[in-house]
């Protein structure tokens, strides 16, 4: 059977780099990319695959189970690698509804829509595969005190914020569609991700434009929160060795083994900038701005991923340090991207695009 995909929020940070390496390394494979094309989605993060002959991309929302429904059986989609999603905790503070409808509705209208294709078919769930990206989040909080302590896949489930929440609750809909019904479904959890195309209201890239143009950089509490960053091309990796080997039904925890303190990444960053521009090394530390902490803010979060490295041998390949450095060079020579996102003018260009069909 010839594989069709549909990946969701393929137009979004994670999903483009998900959507570029299947295209580009199964051209025998059909990619839909199904995405909406929110405020964090843009095509121009695909412009380097969108001629492929493979590849197809449809703007909907995934709340819209008619048209992911008829999408399924037009497509003859044998998976899915679902990402649409809100995803910054910020927004989720001021506007939980949003994430309440797209990460548990829509969540939910893509398992249905697969469950009635799927089982419509002679061969019903053979060959099929419901692949939900998740969320180190959904874990709750560790503490700094205990750094032994990391989230496993048997870590219990205690979000704090509307947007893990939302995030727990969809993981939770993902399992029981496989406990109820077979489904052949699969969850990783994988911790803060990092590289080209994030959305400028993430710490990196928010705070290299803002270094750029010698702007703040508005350090929640006193920066000593600690999150465990990963190179976003090895979770793309990730996700392909676990799409086509992972077990049905397993969970699997996808994580650097690389915790930091933001305020020492944040130096990092500056000192990388700064470099890379020419200007004295460490000459933007004054753009440091200690503001109001982040309410409900998780003070560690840190992933044990030797689940799978030793089940399916993924390990992450870049180190941090090197990682940073071609982060920083990739936003710096694409700034019109950085641009063409911060003025709007890039929704602006949907719309009049979409307008008429
Ligand atoms: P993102 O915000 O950059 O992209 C989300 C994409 O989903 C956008 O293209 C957006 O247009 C699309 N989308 C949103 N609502 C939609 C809807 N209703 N219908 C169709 N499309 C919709 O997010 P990201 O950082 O790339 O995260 C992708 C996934 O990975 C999310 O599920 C997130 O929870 C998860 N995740 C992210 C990180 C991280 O560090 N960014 C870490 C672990 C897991
Ligand atoms: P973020 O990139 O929003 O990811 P998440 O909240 O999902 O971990 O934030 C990473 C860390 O940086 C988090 O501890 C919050 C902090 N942060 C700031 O201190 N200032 C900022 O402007 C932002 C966006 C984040």
């Amino acid at each position: 059977m010839k594989k069709s995909i549909i990946i969701t929020g393929g137009a979004g940070f994670i999903g483009s780099h998900v959507v570029r390496l299947f295209v580009n390394k199964y051209p025998e494979y059909r990619i839909i990319n199904v995405d909406k094309l929110t405020y964090a989605g843009n095509l121009a993060n695909l412009k380097d695959i969108e001629d492929k002959p493979n590849y197809r991309f449809v703007r909907a929302d995934i709340c819209d189970f008619d048209t992911i429904y008829a999408l399924m059986q037009e497509e003859h989609v044998t998976g899915v690698i679902h990402l649409a999603a809100e995803s910054h905790v910020d927004r989720s503070i001021k506007d939980p509804f949003t994430f309440a409808r797209t990460n548990v509705m829509g969540t939910l209208s893509m398992l249905q829509a697969a469950k009635l294709y799927w089982e419509a078919l002679p061969e019903k769930y053979e060959g099929k595969r419901f692949y939900h990206i998740s969320t180190d989040e959904v874990y709750g909080a560790l503490e700094i005190e205990h750094p032994e302590i990391l989230f496993t896949e048997e870590t219990k489930y205690n979000p704090h914020s509307p947007y893990s929440a939302s995030k727990a609750s969809s993981d939770h809909f993902v399992r029981a569609f496989h406990d109820t019904y077979g489904m052949p479904t699969i969850v990783t959890n994988c911790s803060n991700n990092y590289g080209p195309y994030q959305f400028p209201e993430k710490l990196i890239p928010l705070f290299i434009n803002n270094i750029r143009h010698r702007k703040p950089l508005p350090v929640y509490g006193k920066g000593e929160n600690v999150r465990d960053w990963l190179f976003v091309e090895d979770h793309a990796r990730a996700i392909d060795i676990i799409f086509h080997k992972g077990v049905i039904a397993e969970t699997y925890n996808i994580g650097g083994f690389n915790e930091w303190r933001n305020i020492d990444i944040i130096k990092t960053v500056i000192k990388t900038v700064d470099r890379l521009l020419g200007r004295p090394e460490g000459a933007d530390l004054d753009l440091i701005t200690f503001v109001t902490d982040r309410a409900g803010h998780d003070m560690r979060y840190a992933i044990d991923s030797r689940k799978l490295q030793r089940e399916l041998g993924w390990e992450p390949s870049l180190q941090f340090e090197e990682g940073i450095e071609r982060t920083v060079r990739w936003y710096l020579e694409n700034q019109e991207w950085l641009d063409n996102i911060t003025s709007g003018d890039y929704e602006k260009y949907y719309d009049d695009m979409y307008k008429n069909r």
